[in-house]
Order: structure tokens, then sequence, then C-alpha cells
């Protein structure tokens, strides 16, 4: 697939065989979320969690169903997470960490497509999981590390086919202008 193709066949997948991904198909996702830009060069700041531990994801979708207040399944039944997480620039998660762990999550969630593997960020259950420590301490994170979120993977049956225009954001546009006047030729996507 080339670049074009894999973001428009790149989908929140979350129907799951149960089948585990091989070690090298890991080994390339993490590789292509080391590839990631963040933010003033601090990768001593990003740590990658690899879990394949269904005794740890299920603590975490315990946690969930336990703070919503009903039985939750946020992994979808996907055997594996990469868990981001990010040592802050200060005491709390500030708009850096949060777009550092964002991009490294569509690296993976890119890769993890031009491979044919399921993937769907899951970001709310680790917000919801920052009040348990006992849950946070599974994860063996470094010291003042903090989990962003994560990226559920594993073996779909589902097909990835590019579809461009499946979403479509409101566009604006400055300074463009065609025989002196301003238009804006970006307006559908
Ligand atoms: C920051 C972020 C958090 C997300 N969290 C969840 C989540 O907790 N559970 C889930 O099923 N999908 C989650 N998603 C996936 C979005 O729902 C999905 O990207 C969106 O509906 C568009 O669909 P698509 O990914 O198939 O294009 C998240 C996406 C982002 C970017």
């Amino acid at each position: 697939m080339n670049i074009f193709d894999t973001i428009y066949a790149r989908k929140s997948v979350r129907s799951y065989t149960g089948n585990k991904i091989s070690q090298s198909q890991m080994r390339q996702l993490l590789d292509a979320a080391c590839a990631s830009p963040i933010a003033v060069c601090r990768y001593e700041n990003m740590h990658l969690t690899v879990v394949s531990d269904s005794v740890i994801m299920n603590a975490f979708e315990e946690n969930d169903s336990r703070a919503k207040g009903q039985e939750s399944h946020p992994f979808h039944g996907a055997p594996q997470m990469i868990v981001i997480s990010v040592k802050p620039f200060e005491s709390d998660l500030q708009n850096m960490e949060y777009a550092n762990a964002g991009i490294v999550a569509e690296n993976i969630c890119l890769a993890a497509t031009a491979l044919g593997i399921g993937s769907c960020m899951i970001w709310g259950t680790f917000r919801r999981a920052l009040a348990n420590q006992e849950l946070l301490d599974m994860l063996k994170l470094p010291e003042g590390f903090i989990p962003c979120g994560a990226v559920i993977v594993g073996e779909t049956e589902e097909k990835f086919a590019p579809q461009k225009g499946r979403h479509c954001m409101k566009i604006n546009s400055l300074g463009w202008t065609e025989e002196g006047k301003e238009i804006n030729p970006f307006v559908n996507c």
C-alpha cells in the first residue's frame, strides 16, 4: 500500500479473531511508533508497553466497568495492546504529552493497516485508570511515567480498502485568490 492508500484504508477495528500478532509484526508496529515526531525531541519522555497478558487487559476492563457503573469491554476482544505513556514536562498531562501520544498512536495504526492488522485507539479507559494506582502499577512503568492511552491490536477478519472521503471536516481558507478574488476551493472534502 502506498501512503495515501494506507491513510484512507485505516479504520478503527472493533472485531478481532482473538489471535495475537507475531513478534515480527509487533516489532514493525513499535518501529513505526519510534519513528514519530516528538516535541523538542524528548524521546526519553515516551514509553511503550506491549501488553499481551489477558489478566492485565481484563483488569483495565474491570476498572472501566466499575468507573462507568456498567459492564464495559473497551478493548473489543483484542488480544494485545500497546500502551503509550509519557513523562509529563510538569506535574500533570499537558497538550504536548497528549499530542506526542496521539502521533505515536497514529503511526502504530497506519503501520497496522499496512500489515492488514486490526487496530483502534483507546483513550478514555486510561483516563479512568489514572485514579487506580494498583492498576497502573501492573504496567511496570519507569518512575514518573503516566499512560495517555493505547492502541489495541490483533488479527481481524476485516478487510482494509482505501475509502477516501469516509470522514469530512469543515475547512475555511484565507488568502487563496483567483483573478484577485478570495475563494475557498477546499470547502468540500
Ligand atoms: C484520541 C482518540 C481516542 C479514541 N478512543 C477510542 C476508544 O476509547 N474506544 C474506541 O472504540 N474508539 C476510540 N477512538 C476511535 C474513534 O472513535 C474513531 O477514530 C472515529 O470514530 C473515526 O473512525 P475511524 O477510526 O474508523 O476512521 C479514539 C480515537 C482517538 C483519536
